[in-house]
């Protein structure tokens, strides 16, 4: 699909979309389409069409210079439309192109829009994803061959429009890596995905294997992994964008449970069936190290990449083992369901290592955070409130939410064990504040260093999408730590 630029209509084959705000109903702007305002002012005058956001009507043209068939979509009221309404507008959009299916879209787009190009491309983009690889084609499955931008401040469409096209690129390659089941991604591939996005931008690369990790000591990680035949992974990825080497970087460390099964604390049918989700976190890390070269972000970032499965054979771990993780720390394994914290244990003792000005976990860590904070919002608990609401804040600019959650000393205490260092799970009051308990069990692995964690247990998957999203992986956080990053 490609994004053509151009300063009048013209007439290509396909859907001419013009968005209108209800204030035009009084005085249309200078700019708008001429070819656009009779039918718009008629229907307006007949309250047929009021333009409230995302209402639409449609006609066809006879004029050979226009595109076939005109649509109107509305916008609601100029002052309470914001970056975000534009985002889901081109969601919105999108689902129309889906059922409509025509070769190109003409936007005509107001001056009032033109500043929010990048939402609205983005909204549009990510709403046309499909994860169909896999069923056998009847016919030739749709695409929209062109978009064609008509705005009149053309280097500004251009430029966000592109930015948009880059960030859809990641956020489409976390939402693959996402859908793709685990009997075709497996720790490998992902190491083998971090060698190709290395080489594409000249990162540096390390992967652990696991005779190496065993020399280490990720003793959380392969006790985790023990009962799959298939080895576990550490991938570390670094990127030097900031002006200065010496800068700390920000660490990024990222859950790849390739499958979780919850090991001998089974997961149940209703819970299992997308557990490939559960390397989110990972996908995410990786996603945004896709882009961040050409993104040209002026930042030191570092990736570190858990990847393990949860299985259950003769090999595997078993609840009341003990295990020693990679910073001589011990824990108690008292549910081999709560995985994720203890392969994340070792990769934020590894983290730790580039001495971060920030450490951000981020991780499908809990089914507690859906039901605290449903599925629209990811969990953001740490030991530094200033991060936490940058992060938020980053969050809530792109449409990409997340709100924080308390990380108290008596959900430390909760994860206290008897005869090892630390336990994974608080028995007795298991169910209650389970993603701020979580978080506990990573705090003390983190120690001194600023950190925020992001709970994305309740967002990395959805059946319930919003506008511009699709059923499966949403990639939530990318767009969230993008802006972080960015700022
Ligand atoms: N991967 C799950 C959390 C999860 C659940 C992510 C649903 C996405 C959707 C995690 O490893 C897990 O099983 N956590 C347990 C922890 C419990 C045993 C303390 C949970 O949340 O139930
Ligand atoms: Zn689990
Ligand atoms: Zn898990």
């Amino acid at each position: 699909m490609k994004i053509n630029f151009e300063q009048k209509i013209k007439s290509h084959a396909g859907i001419l979309l013009v968005p209108v705000f209800e204030e035009y109903g009084k005085k249309l702007p200078s700019a708008f389409p001429i070819s656009a305002a009779d039918f718009f002012q008629v229907r307006f005058k007949n309250k047929e069409f009021k333009a409230t956001f995302g209402e639409t009507i449609a006609t066809y043209q006879f004029d050979k210079n226009l595109p076939e068939k005109l649509v109107l979509i509305g916008l609601g009221k100029k002052d309470k439309f914001l970056a975000r309404h534009a985002r889901r507008l081109g969601g919105k959009v999108g689902r129309h192109i889906k059922c409509l299916k025509p070769k190109a879209l003409t936007v005509a787009f107001v001056p009032e829009l033109e500043k929010f190009t990048e939402e609205f491309v983005e909204g549009l983009l990510m709403s046309l994803y499909t994860f169909d690889t896999f069923k056998k084609k009847k016919e030739k499955p749709y695409q929209l061959e062109t978009i064609y931008l008509v705005g009149q401040n053309q280097k500004s469409v251009r430029i966000q429009a592109q930015k948009a096209q880059t960030v859809i690129d990641g956020i489409n390659y976390v939402r693959d890596l996402v859908n793709l089941p685990s009997n075709l991604v497996d720790a490998e591939y992902l190491a083998a995905e971090a060698r190709k996005i290395a080489r594409e931008n000249k990162y540096k690369l390390t992967i652990f294997d696991k005779k190496k990790l065993t020399k280490m000591g990720w003793g959380g990680l392969l006790a985790v992994n023990q009962g799959h035949h298939k080895e576990p992974r550490a991938i570390i990825l670094e990127y030097n964008g900031a002006l200065s080497k010496k800068e700390k970087p920000i660490v990024l460390v990222g859950k790849g449970i390739l499958f979780d099964t919850g090991g001998y604390n089974l997961k149940p049918t209703g819970s299992i069936e997308t557990m490939h989700q559960d390397m989110a976190g990972s996908a995410v890390v990786l996603g945004l190290f896709s882009i961040l070269k050409k993104l040209n972000i002026r930042r030191n970032v570092v990736a570190v990449i858990a990847a393990a499965e949860n299985m259950i054979s003769s090999r595997a771990y078993k609840p009341s083992d003990i295990i020693k993780t990679l910073s001589g720390l011990t824990v108690e394994v008292t549910n081999t369901d709560a995985e994720g914290r203890i392969v994340l244990a070792d990769a934020i003792t590894y983290g730790k290592k580039f001495k971060p000005q920030a450490l951000i976990t981020i991780a499908t860590l809990t089914g507690a955070v859906a039901i605290a904070l449903g599925n629209r919002y990811a969990g953001l608990i740490g030991n530094d409130s200033g991060l936490r609401s940058t992060l938020a804040g980053s969050g809530r600019e792109v449409d990409d939410l997340g709100w924080p959650l308390p990380l108290h000393s008596d959900f430390k205490k909760k994860m206290e064990s008897e005869i090892a260092d630390i336990r994974n799970t608080d028995i007795g009051t298991s169910r209650y504040a389970g993603s701020s308990k979580g978080a506990a069990f990573l705090a003390k692995f983190v120690g001194k260093e600023k950190w925020c964690h992001i709970d994305i247990g309740g967002t990395a998957y959805t059946d319930d999408p919003k506008e511009y999203e699709t059923k499966g992986a949403t990639a939530h956080g990318l767009r969230m730590l993008l802006r972080y990053l960015e700022k």
